[in-house]
């Protein structure tokens, strides 16, 4: 299950645009890692070089390596789609399939790996799945209506409990607050602080103070400036981070004085 992820000198390129230089991180299992840092720095594009979705972009490409529990993740023969399983990923904004009912929105991904599941086991899998998402509670009297039909806050809850019906070692998340209301993303940090004793889980958020309470690490990314790649400034304990930075632009960003 959680696995450790190891980032060694990632170069990550949009065709020539070096977006993101140089990155170098030790993501433990079983933890739970923000990253942050203003808008255009790379959070996004570092993240998804994680499950190898970067190269699903016209002209995306690395160079460097990731390990995930020592297995280079682009290595010779190794299946991206595969990978994908393996490291699941929750986006900004909630998207579910609108008009597959809720239970098929579940099974999406599961399915694809096991076609042939027998009802009982999709009927346990749904179940297990949406009490890990917390929201079996208010969905299971309508298991068989559209996706599309519940709140963002339920359709993002929605969300994770599609990604982790697969199973995965690792859960990438991409500002999955950032639609949602106050309660619906308490709902969604309580949640990740239960998902992570099964986790590795790496989230990218704009919020402060969603990062102090979620995360165990920072990863603070930072830009010189437009055209510049985004790099890895600071990554330590959140505490550290947060009450005292080594790095002045980190000191400044968390204390809200740029970006
Ligand atoms: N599909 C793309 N093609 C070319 N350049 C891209 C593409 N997506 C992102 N970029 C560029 O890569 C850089 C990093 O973008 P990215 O979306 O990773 O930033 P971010 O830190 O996630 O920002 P935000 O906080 O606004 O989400 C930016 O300069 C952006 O314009
Ligand atoms: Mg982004």
């Amino acid at each position: 299950m959680s696995k450790s992820i190891e980032v060694q000198d990632l170069n990550v390129y949009y065709s020539d645009f070096l977006a993101v230089e140089g990155v170098s991180i030790d993501i433990e299992p079983r933890s739970v890692t923000a990253f942050i840092g203003p808008s255009g720095c790379g959070k996004s594009t570092f993240l998804r070089t994680l499950n190898r979705m970067h190269e699903v972009i016209p002209g995306g490409r690395v160079e460097g390596r990731v390990l995930i529990d020592g297995d280079d993740l682009y290595g010779p023969g190794v299946d991206p789609v595969l990978v994908r399983r393996h490291v699941g990923m929750v986006f900004q904004r909630p998207n579910p399939f609108p008009t597959m009912s809720i239970r098929e929105n579940v099974l999406a991904g599961a399915k694809l790996n096991d076609k042939r599941m027998a009802k009982s086991d999709a009927d346990a899998l749904v179940e297990k799945s949406l009490r890990g998402a917390n929201l079996w509670n208010e969905v299971k009297d309508r298991l068989d209506k559209p996706g599309g039909g519940l709140s963002g806050g339920q359709q993002q809850r929605l969300c994770i409990a599609r990604a982790i019906a697969v199973s995965p070692d690792v859960l990438l998340m991409d500002e999955p607050c950032s639609a949602l209301d106050p309660i619906s993303t308490f709902a969604i940090e309580e949640l990740i602080g239960e998902l992570k004793s099964e986790y590795t889980i790496v989230i990218v958020t704009h919020n402060m103070q969603q990062a102090s309470r979620v995360s165990d690490k920072t990863a603070f990314f930072n830009i010189a400036g437009t055209g510049k790649p985004g790099k890895l400034i600071e990554y330590n304990d959140t505490a550290s981070i947060f009450t005292a930075p080594s790095v002045q632009a980190t000191e400044d960003y968390v204390s809200g004085r740029f970006g």
